[in-house]
């Protein structure tokens, strides 16, 4: 392994810190690696030809009011490439305008999701509530050869080299951005380049719906009128059609008025799930299903008159304090999959007769959610998931749900082992939906390492058929994708890993 330290940037952090997503396997990296030709356990398949991307948080400073949340953290994204059976490594701060100002100030200036708006330091700001730090720390996508970060509050998109994970800058299209700034999961289409988006907002209509094409430009951008604030996460698309949602979980609006933000759970309230047409906009049809909470979706595709629709439905998308659990599990309650009782579930929705039919297609307590994207708003087959850790924002294992027959198989990591969310690798020339592999990285509290591990997307319960040790073992973290060398600009034209990224 050749390694070399890029960057390391100058934490405030005290040395005793006990935050649970400050230390362990949430304990935030301050160093900027580059490696090339990373050590192999196994072997790396000649056909894994792209790069795996992952945004993690990590937090610089300790929060303004003493209530850190994780997804406060400045985003810092994650690259193993591989090329010919080699692979590199990156990891790079991304540059947002809140970290850099917080690092000339020498200490947090806004005030985290948890903590009062009033508190920030900083008049300005970013998020659907305002005054917080666009820490950029959410998603991660590949658009017209770029890497994008979102945030989950709403903010901007920056752009990043892939290979080389350098802050090229601010998203703009036309010259021009939502100035309540775009929601994390914006969506690639892999067969019409198109990025699809949405924001949302304290101000009506509350939510909009974008679509960019593949040179770029925003084509449209549309008002989806919603009865008030809402905390919309994620959003599917369809060949023809986007899909968004209005949750019966949202800012207390009473609370708001006094500059409070907590969320409530309305069970007399129904799920309403959105459908326009994806191109050129126009009505929205509305169709009413159980009450719950979505915080990601897996796929959608038409079906005849139907649109078919899979994610997870929390069983219980506010639970409560059962006083059982260290103070930090408590509070963080919310981010423990087993406590949410997150499902595979689907709902059929009929444009003809505006019914809405759900099933659950899964008794298994899994979320994150991803497929192979060529199969992105099409008929699709596999899921690949995560599992998580009791009580704890932690993902202890993969399953690959195949939503036709039902069945599952699983990967589980060992105790103290911890892994990210999973990407599907189609393999070059793949000539089917599973043909490829899944990537994830660790975080192994027991030997104090990460790996990035390869499995056969067929095979997943056989183990990962190679191990790719990285210089640190990272912290956990949030989204990740895949993109195929072939997204990436000058990838084809480099003779090797190494050389794509200039060396
Ligand atoms: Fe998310």
């Amino acid at each position: 392994m050749d390694v070399e330290v890029l960057g390391r940037v100058l934490s405030t952090l005290p040395s005793d810190d006990d935050h649970p997503y400050r230390t362990g396997p949430w304990r935030p990296q301050t160093t900027e690696w580059k490696a090339d030709d990373l050590e192999v356990e196994g072997e790396i398949p000649a056909d894994l030809d792209g790069i795996y991307l992952r945004n993690t948080e990590n937090p610089v400073h300790p929060a303004l009011d003493g209530r850190y949340h994780p997804f406060d953290g400045d985003g810092m994204v994650h690259v193993v490439g591989f090329r010919d059976g080699k692979a590199f490594y990156r990891n790079r701060f991304v540059q947002t305008e809140g970290l850099l100002a917080e690092r000339e100030a020498g200490q947090a200036l806004w005030a985290g999701i948890a903590e009062r708006p009033a508190k920030s330091i900083r008049q300005d700001g970013w998020g659907a509530r305002g005054r917080m730090k666009d820490a950029s720390s959410t998603d991660v996508v590949v658009h017209a050869g770029v890497a994008l970060t979102s945030f989950y509050q709403c903010g901007d998109l920056y752009r990043l080299d892939p290979l080389t994970l350098e802050t090229l800058g601010k998203t703009t299209w036309n010259g021009d951005f939502p100035s309540t700034g775009v929601s994390a999961h914006t969506k690639v289409d892999e067969h019409t380049g198109e990025l699809l988006f949405f924001d949302y907002g304290t101000d009506a209509p509350f939510m909009h719906y974008g679509r960019v094409d593949a040179d770029n430009k925003l084509v449209d951008y549309v008002e989806v009128p919603l009865p008030g604030p809402r905390l919309p996460h994620d959003m599917a698309f369809t060949e023809n059609y986007a899909i968004l949602n209005d949750c019966p979980l949202f800012w207390e609006p009473e609370l708001m008025k006094k500059g409070l933000y907590a969320s409530r759970f309305h069970p007399e309230l129904p799920l309403r799930l959105g459908v326009l047409p994806r191109r050129g906009g126009g009505k929205v049809q509305w169709f009413e299903a159980d009450p719950t909470y979505v915080l990601h979706w897996v796929n959608a595709y038409e079906d005849g008159d139907e649109i078919v629709l899979d994610g997870f439905f929390q069983g219980d998308p506010e639970p409560t304090d059962t006083g059982d659990g260290t103070f930090y599990q408590r509070m963080f309650r919310f981010l423990a999959l087993d406590r949410m009782q997150t499902r595979l579930h689907r709902w059929r929705l009929n444009l003809v007769t505006g019914q809405c039919k759900e099933e659950r297609l899964s008794e298994s307590i899994t979320e994150f959610g991803v497929m192979n994207n060529r199969y992105g708003g099409r008929p699709y087959r596999y899921t690949y998931a995560a599992s998580g850790l009791d009580g704890w924002f932690l993902f202890n294992g993969l399953v690959r749900h195949d939503v036709v027959t039902g069945a599952e198989e699983r990967f589980s990591l060992p105790e103290g082992v911890y892994g990210s969310e999973p990407a599907m690798a189609p393999r070059v020339g793949a000539t089917g939906e599973e043909d490829g592999y899944v990537i994830t990285l660790t975080t192994d509290m027991n030997q104090d390492r990460s790996e990035c591990l390869i499995f056969e997307a067929s095979r997943l319960a056989d183990g990962p058929v190679a191990r790719v040790r990285l210089p640190e073992r990272v912290s956990s973290g949030t989204h990740a994708t895949w993109a195929p060398g072939s997204a990436i600009p000058g990838w084809s034209a480099a003779d090797s890993a190494a050389s794509a990224v200039g060396l």
